[in-house]
């Protein structure tokens, strides 16, 4: 294996490898021929995506002697819906794949939301590799089989879990990125900094996400896959990856979704550490610290939406359990806990973090 290639494992059930580097797109068919012991794959991917990469894609696993199907759907968060679903769907049952055969997500988050899915409830389920090529992707969304669309009420509403039979994240796709989609992916690796340790979130104080984003991709997942081993269904522990969605999601909806994902989590994250910090539960200066780290990374740390709206929008959130939502606190960096208020609550918290 080359030095520049990293891999972790992620020990689920079923367990599977994260790799991390260079070049990966055009091997990916070497790479999956020895995990995978099917020949016949669908790529499922987005219009911004295709034309970068289906091809080399479809190249790969043709000499490796796969038959490839493709199906290409309109990029963007609005296609994360019932309809899209629906089509792939279709389009796998047109494709006669069976339960032995393989979806192969390439793409962003949206991407590997909508095919995971798919690939989850296809045939009650048949296995499914994720190709990150946003940084979003490869640090977040692309490992712990979390898989969704949303629905009208809300984000990610309907979905399931689908640990994927492997994960190739090739760096190569990161140089490409324009800077706002890199900053999109940058706001859910300082949420895993927050969670992780002084050592991974000083990275992004220093500017090194930008030089060597391999390093923190593979610090990031190693910390993610740690998580996910302990709590793979989120009844515990897992929920401390949610670090600034309840506020993110609201800004998200709220928007009507042309916030992308990251921005918005980002100014959640900063909204809850000046919350946290306001209310005593945290340690000044912690929250000028994350929102200097944010603003470093060209994230936003607030949104243009009332705190009124956004405690409505966020009382619809699926981490609602009756009358109650959990939170997740930052108290220090490497120290988050799980805070569980009364939904009547949510705006008076939003409200302490909302002005900078
Ligand atoms: N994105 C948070 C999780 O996978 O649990």
């Amino acid at each position: 294996m080359p030095d520049s290639m990293r891999t972790i494992p992620v020990n689920t059930r079923p367990a599977y490898t994260v790799t991390i580097g260079p070049g990966l797109l055009t091997r990916c068919g070497d790479l999956l021929a020895d995990t995978l012991d099917t020949r016949r794959v669908a790529v499922i991917t987005d219009s911004t995506v295709a034309p970068l990469y289906l091809a080399p894609v479809r190249e790969s696993l043709v000499a490796a002697g796969f038959s490839v199907c493709s199906y290409v759907f309109p990029a963007g968060e609005g296609s994360k819906t019932l309809t899209t679903l629906s089509s792939i769907l279709e389009f796998l049952a047109e494709e006669h794949l069976t339960r032995r055969d393989c979806v192969v997500a390439l793409g962003g988050g949206v991407t590997g939301d909508m095919a995971g899915f798919a690939a989850a409830v296809y045939l009650r389920g048949i296995r499914c590799v994720q190709l990150p090529t946003t940084l979003l992707s490869a640090v977040d969304s692309s490992v712990g089989g979390k898989t969704a669309i949303d629905l009208a009420a809300g984000k990610n509403l309907a979905g399931a879990f689908l640990q994927p039979a492997a994960v190739l994240c090739d760096t190569d796709c990161l140089s490409s990125l324009p800077a706002a989609v890199f900053a999109d992916g940058a706001a859910e690796a300082i949420k895993t900094g927050v969670l992780c340790d002084e050592s991974l979130f000083s990275l992004f104080e220093s500017g090194t996400l930008a030089v060597d984003p391999a390093q923190v991709i593979a610090r990031c997942v190693a910390y993610k896959a740690g998580v996910v081993e302990r709590d793979e269904r989120e009844q515990n522990e897992r929920r401390l990856l949610n670090l600034g969605h309840t506020v993110g999601h609201a800004i998200e909806t709220c928007s009507g979704y042309t916030i992308p994902h990251g921005h918005a989590v980002a100014a959640g994250l900063a909204v809850i550490a000046r919350s946290a910090e306001r209310l005593g539960w945290t340690e000044s200066p912690l929250a000028s610290r994350i929102g200097a780290c944010l603003a470093a990374n060209g994230l936003p740390t607030g949104a243009d939406f009332s705190p009124e709206d956004l405690a409505e929008a966020a009382s619809r959130d699926k981490k609602r359990a009756g009358g109650e939502i959990t939170l997740v606190i930052p108290r220090r960096i490497g120290a988050c806990r799980l805070r569980t208020v009364p939904v009547e609550e949510l705006l008076p918290i939003i409200r302490a973090g909302w002005e900078a």
